[in-house]
């Protein structure tokens, strides 16, 4: 399946401008949802075995999610079981509706298997989101497997009134769904990254765990802090009592590249995901399970394509993964993919249960 996708429809949606095909994909599969047989045609072409995981008392179908920023206004929200995502992190949404940075605004870098983005929290704000969810719920079209919102910050929001923002989407959303991750980590809203400083976001988690001190509450980093950086972080997900650090966003840092059109997308402002990150996320990773010594659950993301990527970064610290450069780059079949082989190392290797290799 991935075959078909890589050589046959994947050429033809890489002549296309990279933010209208993800737009005319999420129209399609927004679609898809509402019909009566696509939804299961997608789950049999797509779907993918059980591999069950337990994470911050909630229950997973199996440990591949998808990613933040794919599905910004919960508009496929009954689709991703259906393309064999074990859960799906839905957002980054803001209190206020942003239309976010001007275009074009998400490149590829095609030789490197990455992206560089810098949307700016485009999404349509935390109540319209909330909407959104309640129609999802009121069709019976509610998905089996969790549900998470990625919270950021709107950009009209002073940074010292940060935690207000905050705090509005979160009671907007909370009661919706079943986690919420504290995005301080996105490159694309000015200044945003200055509240993975430990006051800034002390302030935030203090006044979220007031609205509600019992829903899983994660945080999201950068891979570009600094160990002590990462250290503050970890101290205040003891403090707050979080259900874990998603480890990571996108990265300022550019890698060196051979290929002139990856040289040329390198120089546009914005994160960069995919292929290149998946060392520098692993090591983060690895970091944070070593430092907390196993205690903190971590989702591992960044540079998962496949099955071995996972593994890596499972075998690192990682409890869950999470991709998304590779659904562009890989295709629909990507997340069901990833646990057929995931399942066969865990035979070859004679593991039982996949919490038993996390951090080995
Ligand atoms: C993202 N990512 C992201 N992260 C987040 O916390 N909130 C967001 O709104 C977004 N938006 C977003 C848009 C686009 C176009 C991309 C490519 C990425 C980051 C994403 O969730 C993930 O952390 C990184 O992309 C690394 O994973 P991959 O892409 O290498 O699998």
């Amino acid at each position: 399946m991935g075959l078909f996708y890589r050589h046959c429809l994947r050429p033809l949606l890489f002549l296309q401008d990279s933010e209208a095909v993800h737009n005319r994909v999420l129209r399609g599969l927004s679609m898809s949802a509402r019909l009566p047989a696509l939804p299961m045609l997608a789950d049999a072409l797509y779907g993918a075995p059980d591999l069950p995981v337990n994470f911050g008392g909630l229950k997973f179908p199996n440990p591949v999610g998808l990613a933040a920023g794919m599905d910004k206004a919960a508009a496929a929200v009954p689709m991703w079981e259906r393309l064999g995502f074990g859960f799906a992190e839905l957002g980054g949404v803001t209190r206020h509706a942003q239309t976010g940075n001007a275009t074009p605004r998400m490149f590829r870098a095609v030789a490197d298997r990455a992206l560089v983005n810098r949307m700016g929290f485009n999404n349509p704000g935390a109540e319209a989101m909330a909407e959104s969810l309640r129609d999802w719920r009121a069709r019976e079209q509610w998905p089996t497997h969790p549900i998470g919102i990625n919270l950021g910050k709107s950009k009209v929001t002073p940074l010292e009134e940060a935690a207000e923002d905050y705090a509005f989407s979160f009671s907007s959303l909370q009661g919706l769904v079943d986690f919420f991750v504290v995005n301080v980590s996105s490159p694309n809203t000015p200044n945003l990254r200055k509240l993975q400083d430990k006051s800034a976001l002390d302030q935030i988690l203090k006044m979220l765990r007031t609205v509600n001190a019992e829903v899983p509450l994660l945080i999201k980093i950068a891979p570009d802090l600094s160990t002590n950086a990462i250290d503050d972080v970890l101290d205040l997900a003891t403090t707050h009592s979080l259900a874990g650090i998603v480890a990571t966003n996108t990265t300022i840092e550019r890698p060196s590249s051979n290929d002139s059109q990856c040289k040329k997308i390198y120089t546009e402002t914005g994160g960069l995901s995919g292929a290149p990150l998946r060392t520098r996320s692993t090591e983060i990773i690895s970091h944070i399970f070593k430092h907390t010594n196993g205690k903190l659950p971590i989702i591992g993301v960044g540079g998962i394509f496949t099955a071995d990527d996972a593994w890596e970064k499972i075998t690192a610290g990682a409890s869950l993964v999470q991709v998304y450069t590779a659904l562009v780059y890989e295709g629909p079949s990507i997340a069901g993919d990833i646990v057929r082989g995931l399942k066969s190392r865990m035979e070859k290797e004679g593991v039982r249960l996949l919490s038993d290799v996390v951090g080995s």
